[in-house]
């Protein structure tokens, strides 16, 4: 009797424990500048219109229609209905930190639409909102031409330093403390090098270049550098550095391949065809023929017992 109450009351703990880790898994834990960041796009009947496509793209299979209490209740956690009080009291910082980086079950959006496109998603959440006075941020998307990259390689070390920084009137600004990216172009897209970093008090940042990376004949690639900054934006830029192996490829529609077109078709996918084609025609002819042999033979004779 004794054991079953030390066995009823260590999994009533497990259980209570189980339950505040996962009402401790609901708060979002969100910098204070990130928190504080606001749109530069005011937040009209058109960008709501925007957004609404894309949410009903890209969003609705989990959150379901706003207001409807319908999102799918089979995810845990479940997808919060967006324009419950939870949600609308978070800040544009909050939301825009959420679709950017995502947690769990809630994809990041990051690499999937632009900070533009993010915003509108938020003009959207917050059309719901009667009570919704926007905070309109001061940054404005033209001072990113302002915005200057340096990429010098280092061979001892095989590190790219990057530099970054914006050249307004009043004098250089160094873009310290943002977060900055590297790749290199590819066939099919893009080639991330090293983790994102994050620019120094300088505007410095190192990356890790790996020595294996394939380029063109001269062993140039194609680098992208890219920056987000609350002031300035997203920004990139471009550079061929000679950073590559050498490589000659030949264009992949230049040899005989399945990919290509049929007169540069590999031989033995043409052979396995062609064969195929001749022994149906044959066998269709080989019937033709016998039917021609039975009726030459004379009408068919009705077998009397
Ligand atoms: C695969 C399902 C799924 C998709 C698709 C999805 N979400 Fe979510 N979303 C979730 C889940 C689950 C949560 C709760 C995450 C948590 O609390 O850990 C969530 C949380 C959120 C939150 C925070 C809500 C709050 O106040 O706590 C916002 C805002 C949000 N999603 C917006 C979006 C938008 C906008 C899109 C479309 C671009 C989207 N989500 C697409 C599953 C999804």
């Amino acid at each position: 009797m004794y054991k079953k109450n030390i066995g009823l009351q260590l999994s009533t703990i497990i259980v209570v424990c189980l339950l505040s880790l996962q009402s401790f898994a609901q708060s979002w834990d969100i910098p204070a500048d990130k928190k504080a960041k606001n749109s530069y796009i005011p937040f009209t009947a058109v960008t709501a219109k925007e957004g609404e496509a894309i949410y009903t793209k890209t969003c609705m299979s989990c959150h379901g229609n706003p207001g409807k209490g319908n999102s799918l209740k089979t995810l845990k956690p479940v997808p919060p209905d967006l324009t419950s009080s939870i949600t609308q009291q978070r800040t544009d910082g909050d939301l825009f930190y959420i679709l950017t980086t995502g947690r769990l079950i809630m994809p990041s959006f990051k690499n999937v639409f632009s900070e533009d496109e993010r915003w509108k998603l938020i003009s959207y959440i917050r059309s719901f909102n009667k009570q919704y006075v926007q905070v309109l941020s001061k940054f404005d998307p033209r001072k990113s031409k302002l915005v200057k990259f340096a990429l010098t390689y280092e061979p001892a070390t095989r590190l790219i330093r990057m530099d970054v920084k914006a050249t307004e009137k009043t004098g250089i600004v160094l873009l310290k403390n943002d977060e900055v990216e590297l790749y290199v172009n590819r066939y099919f897209g893009r080639l991330k090098i090293d983790k994102s970093q994050t620019t120094s008090a300088e505007g410095i940042a190192y990356f890790k270049f790996p020595n294996d990376i394939p380029g063109d004949k001269l062993g140039n690639l194609e680098l992208i550098a890219k920056v987000s900054d609350d002031n300035y934006g997203e920004v990139e830029y471009q550079k061929k550095l000679k950073l590559g192996i050498p490589t000659d490829m030949p264009p992949l529609t230049q040899k005989r391949a399945i990919w290509n077109v049929v007169e540069k078709a590999p031989v033995w996918l043409l052979a396995t065809y062609t064969t195929g084609v001749l022994v149906v025609g044959l066998f269709l002819l080989y019937i033709l023929f016998n039917l021609w042999k039975l009726k030459k033979s004379g009408t068919i004779n009705t077998i009397k017992s």
